[in-house]
């Protein structure tokens, strides 16, 4: 059964978790929907992930309604998100709109998702209003990387909680239907979600969310270059593939492959 918004609130009444991996292509979304992962993001990491940038700045729409495409044709049931890159939607409420309606018309996903609290709430009121679903990302956000500095931790101090308290009424308020806190506190994330009537999902935000997500990359150990501390690697999939690689090149060199087995007779 395809997951929708009906069964995403359902499992928040109920008190299941709701998993989330974000990922960028056909055979990782397939594999995802096929263990049953409740929400495929497609998230503008794509930047550092699989462009090997060193931030989000330089995703496209073009880029994200590639990758959301991909990502469509190999998810069958899994409700898909995608993430809508720097400068797609700040320019004006206009072209955001115009930006969010051509993703969901083009590549069919169900949401979107946007970074920010009160400064675009205005812009989730108006896209709920037009049909489409908003999720929205505070605490930190890699769009603002040149604010920040470098990833960091949000809400250590008062003025902080406050901004995020703020951001989050402000988000709910205007109809955002899920909200992602990134790099929060336990404590302060915690509070935020045992008074919501959203969907809180958490990278690096503890445990007391409805649900988390983590980067398709990171869980399996592709992504090596750096590991945040609120990643766990299920496996060492970088290990693994170089073997099969060296493997295949050794067996090469040693006129091992193909075998007459391999080759046509
Ligand atoms: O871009 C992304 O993948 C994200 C998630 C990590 C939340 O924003």
């Amino acid at each position: 059964m395809p997951v929708t918004l009906k069964t995403l609130f359902k499992k928040k009444r109920e008190g299941k978790k709701i998993s989330m991996v974000s990922t960028y292509d056909y055979w990782s979304a397939k594999l995802c929907d096929e263990v049953g992962i409740d929400c495929i993001l497609v998230g503008d990491s794509l930047g550092t992930v699989v462009k090997g940038e060193v931030d989000t700045l330089s995703v496209t729409l073009e880029e994200i309604i590639y990758h959301t495409k991909c990502v469509m044709r190999g998810a069958r049931e899994a409700f898909i998100i995608a993430d809508m890159p720097f400068m797609s939607y700040q320019v004006s409420t206009e072209k955001a709109i115009e930006n969010c309606g051509r993703v969901i018309k083009e590549t069919k996903a169900k949401a979107v998702k946007l970074e920010g609290g009160s400064e675009i709430a205005e812009l989730v009121y108006k896209l709920t209003r037009v049909g489409i679903p908003v999720v929205g990302h505070i605490g930190f956000t890699p769009q603002s990387i040149n604010i920040f500095g470098r990833p960091k931790v949000v809400g250590k101090s008062e003025e902080e909680i406050k901004k995020l308290k703020e951001d989050f009424k402000a988000l709910e308020e205007a109809g955002a239907f899920m909200i992602v806190l990134e790099s929060v506190p336990t404590k302060v994330a915690k509070e935020l979600w045992e008074n919501s009537g959203c969907i809180v999902i958490g990278i690096g935000a503890g445990k007391y969310t409805d649900g988390q997500v983590l980067v398709f990359h990171d869980i399996i150990g592709l992504f090596e270059d750096f590991k945040p501390k609120f990643v766990r690697r299920y496996l060492e999939g970088a290990k693994l593939i170089k073997e099969a690689l060296e493997h295949f090149k050794m067996d090469i060199e040693k006129g091992d492959f193909p075998s007459d087995e391999e080759s046509y007779g």
